[in-house]
């Protein structure tokens, strides 16, 4: 743990109390309202030296720690994209202090764009596994041996049963899925969908495998979930920009609100 996390994790509990946080959760493109059901402290990233600066819209950088469903939280509004610096890195400092408060699992939320026509705009998709199609990663330049990180259940199993079990206790539709990491900004080509499709990808997006692997590096057991804004590239004629993004997630934020409340009550 960096000298750098303590001190970050020192002034945060100076804000927001002792008590140590259970899981940290990573809010994606249209998710950002979450961070507002929770009862607890919010602190900018700009108080926090070392967090990343975020500038992509759709993301409120803060930082906010508080009781979610009874189970203190870690929600971290503004995720740092590999594409916004070109260090793949990028959210490893935030990693580390959500470490440093005491949790020992992350849960990662974004947008993706649906390659099947049973998991259409407004879908949720539980990531059962991933595949890093951008080749980066960012533990490139990690000096230890720790840097070798398997990957096999990179995804917890037992924190996507707890997941499933909320989704179907609440009667919430939520299919499983492999999710491709592509390094944006711009989307993808027809024949890139084409080509991550018949790799075995479900959906594909712009972030959280960065994460998912910095948090197995830090022992944090990891899950995310995708929430459905598009069909991808070439699947369908359905617009794909930005804008749709952030117009379509409200879609599936309900369904993913709700399965998160679930599996957060099933932690007391
Ligand atoms: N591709 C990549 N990232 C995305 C998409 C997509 O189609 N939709 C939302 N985020």
């Amino acid at each position: 743990m960096s000298k750098n996390a303590e001190a970050l994790a020192a002034q945060i509990k100076g804000a927001a109390g002792e008590a140590p946080v259970r899981l940290g959760l990573i809010l994606g493109s249209g998710l950002g309202h979450i961070a507002n059901e929770v009862d607890g402290v919010a602190i900018p990233y700009g108080d926090l030296p070392g967090f990343p600066h975020t500038g992509v819209s759709g993301h409120n950088a803060n930082l906010v720690i508080g009781d979610f469903e009874g189970v203190r939280v870690a929600v971290f509004g503004g995720r740092a994209h590999y594409y916004e610096s070109g260090r793949g890195d990028a959210m490893r400092l935030p990693l580390e202090v959500l470490k440093a408060l005491g949790a020992d699992m992350m849960l990662a939320t974004n947008a993706a764009g649906s390659m099947r026509d049973d998991m259409p705009t407004g879908s949720i998709m539980c990531l059962s596994d991933h595949i890093n199609f951008s080749g980066l990663n960012p533990l490139i330049g990690e000096p230890t041996d720790a840097r070798f990180v398997p990957m096999k259940d990179a995804y917890d199993p037992d924190i996507r049963k707890g997941l499933r079990a909320a989704a179907t206790a609440a009667g919430v539709e939520m299919a499983d899925g492999v999710y491709a990491w592509y390094s944006g900004p711009s989307f993808e080509t027809p024949a890139e969908i084409k080509a991550i499709g018949m790799l075995g990808a479900d959906a594909v997006g712009m972030s959280t495998v960065p994460e998912v692997i910095l948090a197995r590096f830090l022992g944090l057991r990891a899950a995310a979930i995708s929430t459905i804004t598009n069909m991808a590239a070439g699947m369908s004629n359905e617009a794909i920009s930005h804008e749709h993004t952030k117009a379509m997630a409200p879609l599936g934020a309900a369904k993913l609100e709700t399965v998160l409340r679930g599996y957060l009550r099933g932690l007391l």
